[in-house]
């Protein structure tokens, strides 16, 4: 028997040690939230991409009285980069959130499906992604999505 060890190495930071880009990025995610359609949960997420060609897009939760029928910022943000530039490698995310009662202190960190979904472009576009949880007393960052998602899953080929 043998044991895999998947080595998840997570970075710990202030928005003040971000890079300017990434900055950006945090911002452009906050102000997404702001346009959330999260009237169940009061839970704005907002989701933001960089393409290579520098430019960002956005996306935030959109949620619906059939509550399976919503769907989270990042695969909002995601779809929409990838529906609207084919090919476009993504460089990077940033992800936000709001309760009511102001941006969340602690990092929002993506469910399991939007890791699979990030897993899946990145292994697409073979060039890692990074993930920028924001969270006002703490950032995580991650230097690729597969490191959120040891052994995720993609047909045998
Ligand atoms: N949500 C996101 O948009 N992203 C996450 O990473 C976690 C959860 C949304 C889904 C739902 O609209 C609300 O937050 C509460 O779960």
């Amino acid at each position: 028997m043998q044991t895999i060890n998947c080595d998840t190495k997570i970075i710990l930071c202030s928005y003040r040690q971000l890079e300017e880009k990434d900055k950006k990025l945090v911002d452009a995610a906050k102000k997404a939230a702001t346009s959330a359609y999260a009237p169940y949960s009061h839970f704005s997420v907002g989701a933001a991409v960089t393409c290579g060609n520098g430019e960002t897009m956005t996306g935030n939760n959109q949620e619906n009285a059939s509550y399976p029928c919503g769907m989270c910022a990042e695969r909002v943000a995601l779809f929409a980069a990838s529906a609207q530039k084919p090919g476009m490698k993504i460089e990077a995310i940033a992800i936000a959130a709001h309760d009511g009662n102001g941006y969340t202190k602690e990092p929002v960190t993506p469910c399991g499906s939007c890791r699979q979904v990030l897993a899946e472009y990145e292994a697409r576009q073979q060039t890692p992604i990074r993930i920028i949880m924001y969270g006002e007393d703490k950032i995580y960052m991650t230097q690729s999505a597969a490191a959120l998602l040891p052994l995720s899953f993609s047909l045998p080929r």
